[in-house]
């Protein structure tokens, strides 16, 4: 559904962030982006709904050129387009519910959006997302009243209420603690997978990434140097991506961290206890 080919970034202050990108994405594939800091994970998902106009390259949004599009066209196009961010992205001052509503910005016209209307089936739908993401309590809360991981669970609800056919989403786990991240990464790819949704989801945490994507694509200066299943991800190529480092003592530390993560395994999303977990 998505093919980006040959796909070049330079920003006019800095070296080439991307240096021939290819990756194809299919309908409701998942994946995820590991790769240091600085590799171009942010620029690449940010080209593909051009908050990051791309130097040169294609990229083809179900065989549409998404580089050619006009002003109007573009619009049309976000629409199946959702994002999730690390910071949330959230109107502080603005309650659980039309957070989530904002969502369907690209959808209602102006003076509705503005005058805060929306259609009785959006509004429902919104309902029922944040009863899936387990924030049915919080409709009402003004979002700089939650914590992180709600403040996450209300930027999944609004990138899916849009209905969206690609999701990108950007280290949604990095400003969270080690366990709601678990939560939140868990809710993510049980929810995509829900919707059928494509998503690429940035993570630089690659035991996260290892846990919950089968499909890793590994992105080192503005390169991919990898892609394959997880189950491929071993020193050699961690190495590749990264550069040195004694992988074996990382992976051993993190396979005793996970022992006593029994409990936080079994927790089904959703179910009361969450809505307090984050
Ligand atoms: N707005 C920008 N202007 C100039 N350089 C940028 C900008 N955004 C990112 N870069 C540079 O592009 C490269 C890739 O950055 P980024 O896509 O944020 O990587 P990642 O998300 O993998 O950490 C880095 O060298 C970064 O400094
Ligand atoms: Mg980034």
């Amino acid at each position: 559904m998505l093919e980006i080919k040959g796909l070049v970034k330079k920003y006019p202050s800095g070296p080439e962030a991307l240096r021939g990108v290819d990756l194809n994405i299919a309908h409701s594939e998942m994946l995820s982006l590991i790769g240091p800091s600085g590799a171009g994970k942010s620029t690449l998902i940010r080209c593909v709904n051009r908050l990051v106009e791309p130097t040169s390259g294609e990229l083809l949004l179900n065989g549409r050129d998404l580089c050619s599009l006009s002003r109007s066209q573009l619009r049309l196009a976000r629409r199946e387009i959702g994002m999730i961010f690390q910071e949330f992205a959230l109107v502080e001052r603005l309650s659980v519910m039309e957070n989530v509503l904002s969502g369907r910005l690209g959808y209602v016209g102006f003076w509705r959006s503005f005058r805060r209307r929306f259609p009785a089936d959006v509004v429902q739908n919104a309902l029922r997302l944040l009863h899936r993401v387990g924030l049915s309590d919080y409709l009402d809360t003004r979002a700089d009243q939650l914590s992180g991981g709600q403040r996450q669970r209300v930027g999944i609800a609004r990138a899916l209420v849009q209905q969206p056919k690609l999701l990108l989403i950007d280290e949604p786990t990095a400003s969270l603690d080690p366990k709601t991240s678990r939560q939140i990464m868990r809710l993510i790819v049980e929810l995509v997978t829900e919707h059928g949704v494509a998503a690429i989801i940035n993570i630089h945490d690659v035991n996260l990434a290892k846990r919950f994507t089968q499909r890793m694509v590994g992105l080192r200066d503005g390169k991919v140097v990898y892609d394959g299943p997880s189950s491929g991800i071993n020193s050699d190529v961690l190495t590749t991506i990264y550069g040195e480092e004694d992988w074996e003592a990382e992976s051993a530390a993190k396979t005793v961290e996970s022992v006593g993560d029994d409990e936080d395994s079994r927790q089904a999303v959703g179910e009361p206890g969450m809505r307090t977990g984050g």
